[in-house]
């Protein structure tokens, strides 16, 4: 995309991965690779290196506004952000995050919230947590809104959890995910991000629930596809990155050709490595 090229004439003439699309990529075994993105200029460059699926995460409360954590995150900003990809028309699906506080309250709050952010242009929202939230995907969907689910370390709630945490190390944590995510299945949820849990715990979650794609991010190599932030991937975030993460412009020379490698190595699955980014 040029600076020049106006609003709403962008995509790069791929064929648009619909829901369906990413269900047949999991029903014959094909990764789906997603990507955290924020704005036009990212999506573009995403969607010409083959990504599946584009997530406005509430991560853009670090990555963009520089935050601590996700939590002052607001609806309208997501939906701002969402509105900036979505106009350059993505063929990849595009997905965007209910922030903290957006649905909490409950079902009635949920699907006004979800609306904001599909006329936004989303195709897909994502909320997490299980247990409480059942109720509201079941809402969600039935209102012809989809949505993917997110169980692990829930960056929303890291207060309650003690901080960036590793899930489901005891065998209670364990079952308690696995049955977090046949709730959210039987509720309607058509995708489940999984986060930071060992690689043996997304296996028995992906095993109970396995028409759901589930999108690992620390979680392995077993999932029916995979996440980064993209700031992570490429290699702009400063400090300590967790094991999982790599740094796709090593060696890459470019950042398309950086983002080119991400969706290839998630494809033929060489990435994550469990040696070396799984717990
Ligand atoms: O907000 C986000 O970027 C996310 C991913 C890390 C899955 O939720």
């Amino acid at each position: 995309m040029s600076s020049h090229t106006s609003p709403g004439t962008g995509g790069t003439g791929r064929k648009p991965v619909t829901l369906n699309a990413l269900r047949e990529l999991h029903a014959r075994g094909e990764p789906v690779a997603m990507v955290t993105c924020y704005d036009a200029s990212f999506a573009v460059a995403c969607d010409e290196a083959g990504a599946d699926s584009l997530l406005v995460g509430d991560s853009l409360g670090m990555v963009v506004q520089g935050h601590a954590s996700t939590l002052p995150v607001t609806l309208e900003q997501v939906a701002y952000h969402t509105a900036c990809v979505a106009r350059v028309k993505p063929a990849a699906w595009l997905i965007a995050d209910l922030p903290f506080g957006s649905y909490q309250e409950g079902t009635a709050q949920a699907v006004r919230s979800s609306v904001a952010l599909m006329q936004a242009g989303a195709q897909m929202v994502k909320l997490e947590g299980g247990g409480w939230t059942p109720e509201l995907v079941r809402a969600l969907v039935e209102r012809g809104i989809p949505v993917c689910g997110h169980l692990g370390l829930t960056p929303q709630s890291v207060h309650a959890l003690g901080g960036y945490r590793i899930q489901g190390r005891t065998e209670d944590g364990a079952a308690t995910l696995v049955r977090h995510a046949r709730e959210l299945r039987d509720a309607g949820a058509a995708m489940v991000v999984l986060e930071l849990m060992p690689t043996a715990v997304a296996q028995q979650v992906q095993a109970a629930v396995p028409e759901v794609i589930t999108i690992g991010i620390g979680a392995g190599n077993v999932t029916a596809g995979q996440v980064l932030v993209l700031q992570d991937l490429l290699g702009l975030t400063r400090g300590r990155l967790p094991r999982f993460v790599r740094n796709f412009m090593e060696g890459a020379g470019s950042l398309d050709a950086a983002l080119k490698a991400y969706v290839a190595a998630v494809k033929d699955r060489s990435f994550p490595d469990n040696a070396i980014h799984g717990y």
